[in-house]
């Protein structure tokens, strides 16, 4: 074996790659729950590129017969309704997954420097995650597939000039027709995941070029033993190995459970209106996306001008970009930050939930109000985010991690 190691060593950097990345790769001692979801999110990934590639063995991406070839798998394809259960949990699941890796960032501020570019390959993976979502769930082409594409593709004609040339160019048609579904099928199946596997590369490369942050937020590279091995740091293999399988293990029993108990949780992760064909000429009586997208629905609503509604939406995702440059705090962790840090980062999260809920129900005279409130806060978090963190007093940060 090791003959074969060194003859494979002089070709190609595996013990080397393995080194780097795993055995000799020095994480800080005291990660906690929330560093479970890097590698949770790569389980699922992996998840949906298999049960992925099988789906594309029996499905038919034409308009007449995508949804009688999703019936198909799910009742004549031998383990057929397990692939497509174990893909639809499997997006919300990567949601679930991804906000709360997302959060991990927030609390202990990971995206500050040296790791705004593993931020911003993060942000760029969950933009291309959600557009992987929003193509995925036209496939099945139930009404509700059909009718959320409708509306949000149409946001793209409340652009000045190029609106409707550009929707017609998405579509590739006067409405979304086979042609679209064709096309979402091209990107969803090939052109994205390529994209997200590429970005995730980016990340973890990011990472461990400047190591990983923890819950202190403290730099372990600064107190290293005699063979410069961070006194504060263990080897990711086997410590971490170990320890992301109980994560694993845990996560695959809650996930298993909802996807043969539950699988539509009721109506969230596969909503009603898509066990009926898609029809053109029959509207459902309420439209919303699926939960992960309602946040920013709810802001793109709370607006009562459509073209200022679409701003704001992509407005509230270009601040995350640069949320590494808009802390200017001089401590990482939420441990040591002042209490404006504090209650601002719940209020943020308080108000990204209401607006999830929001984004869900029918618009009322009270609800857009309360979106507008919520609407605000999110947006105040940002903006007010340079001020607070300067001017609120920190806590000393300790020399070590504290355990
Ligand atoms: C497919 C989606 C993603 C995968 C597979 C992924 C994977 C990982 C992994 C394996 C780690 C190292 C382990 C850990 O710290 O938990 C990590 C760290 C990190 N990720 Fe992601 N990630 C994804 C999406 C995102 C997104 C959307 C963001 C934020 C916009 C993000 C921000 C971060 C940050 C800031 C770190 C460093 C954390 C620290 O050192 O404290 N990631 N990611």
């Amino acid at each position: 074996m090791s003959k074969f190691m060194d003859w494979v060593d002089a070709r190609f950097p595996a013990t080397k790659m393995w080194e780097d990345h795993l055995s000799k790769y020095y994480a800080p001692k005291n990660f906690n729950f929330f560093y479970f979801f890097g590698s949770l999110a790569l389980l699922v990934l992996v998840n949906q590129i298999v049960t992925g590639v099988w789906l594309t063995m029996s499905y038919t991406p034409s308009a007449e017969e995508a949804f009688a070839s999703v019936e198909y798998i799910m009742r004549d394809v031998e383990y057929g309704s397990i692939l497509r259960l174990l893909h639809s949990t499997g997006a919300s699941a990567f949601f679930i997954v991804v906000y709360l890796h997302m959060f991990r960032g927030l609390l202990y501020g990971s995206y500050q420097k040296p790791r705004e570019l593993v931020w911003v390959f993060g942000m760029l993976i969950y933009l291309a995650l959600m557009a992987e979502a929003f193509m995925g769930y036209l496939l099945p082409w139930g009404q509700m597939s059909y009718w959320g594409a409708q509306v949000i593709i149409s946001l793209f004609g409340a652009i000045p000039v190029i609106g409707n040339d550009l929707t017609q160019w998405i579509r590739g048609d006067y409405l979304i027709s086979g042609i679209t579904l064709n096309r979402f099928f091209a990107l969803h199946v090939v052109a994205l995941p390529i994209v997200i596997l590429g970005l995730v590369v980016l990340h973890i490369l990011a990472l461990h070029e400047v190591g990983s942050n923890n819950p202190d937020g403290v730099d372990i590279k600064k107190h290293k033993d005699e063979n410069g091995i961070p006194l504060d740091g263990i080897a990711f293999h086997p410590y971490y190995t170990v320890k992301d399988i109980v994560g694993v293990v845990v996560f695959l029993f809650i996930f298993c459970f909802i996807v043969f108990f539950f699988p539509e949780m009721g109506g969230y992760f596969l909503e009603k209106p898509n066990f009926e064909q898609a029809n053109p000429f029959k509207t459902p009586e309420h439209i919303a996306p699926v939960w992960y997208f309602t946040p920013f629905y709810a802001i793109l609503r709370a607006i009562p001008d459509k073209l200022m509604g679409v701003i704001a939406m992509g407005a509230s995702i270009a601040l995350l970009f640069v949320l590494p440059w808009l802390d200017r705090s001089p401590v990482k962790s939420m441990r040591y930050k002042g209490w404006m840090s504090k209650i601002w980062l719940v209020v943020f999260c308080i108000s990204f939930v209401i607006l999830g809920i929001l984004g869900v129900l029918a618009p009322t005279p009270e609800r857009t109000l309360l979106s507008q409130v919520c609407t605000f806060l999110y947006f105040a978090y940002f903006i007010l985010m340079p001020f607070y963190t300067r001017l609120e007093k920190t806590k000393p940060v300790p020399e070590r991690v504290t355990g």
